[in-house]
């Protein structure tokens, strides 16, 4: 997350903007995790005590989600044209780095600890994980994002993951 916030930042020259860059991360970070938590709150193909602690950091999240959405709310109302048009166009960066599988990490990873099977175990995961954008919850940034006007944020998003598929 670190490395892609600050390429991201390197591509641009104003404090302003490499603020608002971990501005926008921190958004997406705090509003999706909740999305992500409730996923394994209400697993029932894993361990009970596994689904009982997201359960409990869920519950931790939602009663501070509320507070980053009010706050983005004030911060964006409070932005110029041109600093709204850059807060959302850097928007959907920090969704795509998040719904990353890091399936190529964990590939190296395995193969550098001698796993014998590693290979054939991210091989299936290929296979059978949906799309990224499919199994992850964004359904409160998206919410959010079209309330403070961003209303074409499921485009910026679907572009944002286009072209980091083509920078792969
Ligand atoms: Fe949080």
């Amino acid at each position: 997350m670190l490395f892609n916030i600050q390429k991201l930042q390197s591509r641009y020259p104003e404090q302003w903007q490499k603020s608002t860059i971990l501005l926008v991360t921190a958004i997406v970070t705090e509003i999706f995790v909740g999305g992500y938590l409730s996923s394994l709150a209400y697993a029932k193909d894993i361990q009970p005590l596994s689904s009982i602690t997201a359960n409990a950091h869920m519950m931790d999240e939602l009663a501070h989600s509320c507070i980053f959405k009010e706050l983005t709310k004030l911060i964006y109302s409070a932005m110029s044209t041109t600093e709204k048009e850059f807060f959302a166009r850097v928007l959907p960066y920090p969704v795509c780095w998040l719904v990353d599988n890091d399936l190529n990490v964990w590939d190296t990873l395995l193969q550098e600890i001698n796993f014998g099977t590693g290979r054939s175990m991210i091989n299936d995961c290929r296979v059978k994980l949906k799309s990224p954008m499919e199994q992850a919850d964004f359904s409160s940034l998206i919410k959010l994002a079209k309330e403070i006007g961003i209303d074409d944020i499921d485009t910026r998003i679907l572009e944002c993951v286009e072209s980091l598929n083509r920078a792969d």
